[in-house]
């Protein structure tokens, strides 16, 4: 049953996993940025297992901040997507409508040291969480898929029509592909689900205001967050994973996409559920369709943030391809959506962020 107020129903929920992380908390606020009276409630939950919550407060400091910024309440539940009973209760006390799923683990390295947990999160995580959107009758979902679900390109730009799947090298890039399997097979199964995996390229930047952004632990996994540790100070120099690529200036290329750019993205495929007879499964790539290389990204931040960026060439990482990009098209034609945010924003953003929180979310 749907909860209802004196047989009024409740104002309708978008449920968030894994809001407080980084792109969770920057679509949660480009959400709550895009309504204009109370037309939905945001409810987020997080087992902040990669979130920072400070001591005494209730909620981790992403959300809290995001309150502050949009001027609007975030419902907050710290759970674990795997635990069916909190997650119960969460549907039974508010009106859910639609799941935008980002909870998982995330770090490649990782996922090749720790498959159980990775398959266990990813995958079981996912489940359990499909499993109580149908037991409260929810079907409308958006997932965060990878474009390390397409492995080694056989062509480029990467269309939704490239194979999937093949030569996946780490468990993390297989748990993003067996879900998305696993939805396909659901949607067959019953035509009430209505599914859109957003298969994103790679998620850089931060909200303009320099108050919310990435904020990894430990040594960052990804390119840009490294880099702008090395800008502040945090880090003493970027490791080049290899210079011999096939690519112009041997180093490897990816498709940048400006965080807000990819928030912006989840509000238009939620429109999608709105279109008529619209059902099933869609995967829909969220890219620029440009690459740039490393060293490109390293004289860029360099530009934007007027500090010098040590760096040293080291080998190749096992797993890496020298080049990705995506093919934008069908994102354009199903979501009228582009990316318009430049090179420049991406750095601009994240430096205004790292400066402004040298430590992240922790103040000291
Ligand atoms: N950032 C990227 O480069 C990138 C690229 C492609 C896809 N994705 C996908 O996007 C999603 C979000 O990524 P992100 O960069 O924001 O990661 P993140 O780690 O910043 O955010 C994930 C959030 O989920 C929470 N979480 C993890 N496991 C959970 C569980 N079992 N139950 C409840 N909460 C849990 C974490 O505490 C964290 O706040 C992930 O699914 C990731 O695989 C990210």
């Amino acid at each position: 049953m749907k909860p209802t107020e004196n047989g009024i129903t409740m104002t309708p929920a978008i449920l968030v996993t894994g809001g407080a992380g980084y792109v969770g908390s920057h679509t949660v606020t480009t959400l709550l940025e895009r309504q204009s009276g109370q037309e939905f409630e945001i409810v987020v939950v997080d087992n902040l297992s990669n979130a920072y919550r400070s001591e005494g407060q209730k909620k981790p400091e992403s959300l809290r901040i995001i309150e502050e910024i949009t001027n609007k309440t975030i419902h907050f539940y710290e759970l674990d997507i795997r635990d069916a009973d909190a997650l119960s209760k969460v549907f039974e006390t508010h009106n859910v409508e639609c799941v935008i799923h980002f909870a998982a683990l995330k770090a490649v390295g990782e996922s090749v040291e720790k498959p159980l947990e990775y398959y266990q999160a990813n995958i079981g995580g996912t489940c359990t969480l499909m499993e109580t959107m149908r037991k409260y009758g929810v079907f409308k979902l958006i997932y965060s898929s990878s474009c390390t679900v397409y492995g080694e390109p056989e062509r480029l730009p990467l269309d939704e029509g490239h194979p999937t799947g093949r030569g996946l090298t780490s468990p993390y890039g297989k748990s993003k592909y067996f879900c998305e399997e696993i939805m396909k097979d659901l949607s067959i199964s019953d035509k009430k689900w209505k599914i859109i995996s957003l298969r994103y390229f790679n998620p850089v930047g931060a909200h303009r205001s320099g108050r919310i952004g990435e904020d990894p632990a430990g040594i960052p996994n990804n390119l840009m967050p490294f880099i702008a540790q090395v800008a502040v100070g945090r880090l003493s120099e970027l490791k080049v994973f290899g210079n011999d690529y096939p690519t112009p200036d041997g180093t490897g290329v990816r498709d940048y996409i400006h965080v807000e750019d990819l928030a912006e993205g989840h509000v238009k495929a939620m429109k999608l559920f709105q279109q008529p007879g619209f059902s099933g499964f869609h995967a829909i790539n969220l890219g620029t369709g440009t690459g740039y290389s490393v060293l490109e990204m390293v004289a860029a931040f360099k530009a934007a943030s007027g500090k010098d960026i040590p760096y040293r060439i080291i080998g190749r990482r096992a797993g890496d391809i020298a080049t990705n990009y995506s093919d934008v098209a069908l994102s354009h034609k199903l979501l009228g959506w582009r990316a318009v945010k430049t090179l420049e924003d991406m750095c601009a953003d994240t430096w205004r962020w790292q400066s402004k929180n040298p430590n992240g979310f922790k103040t000291s």
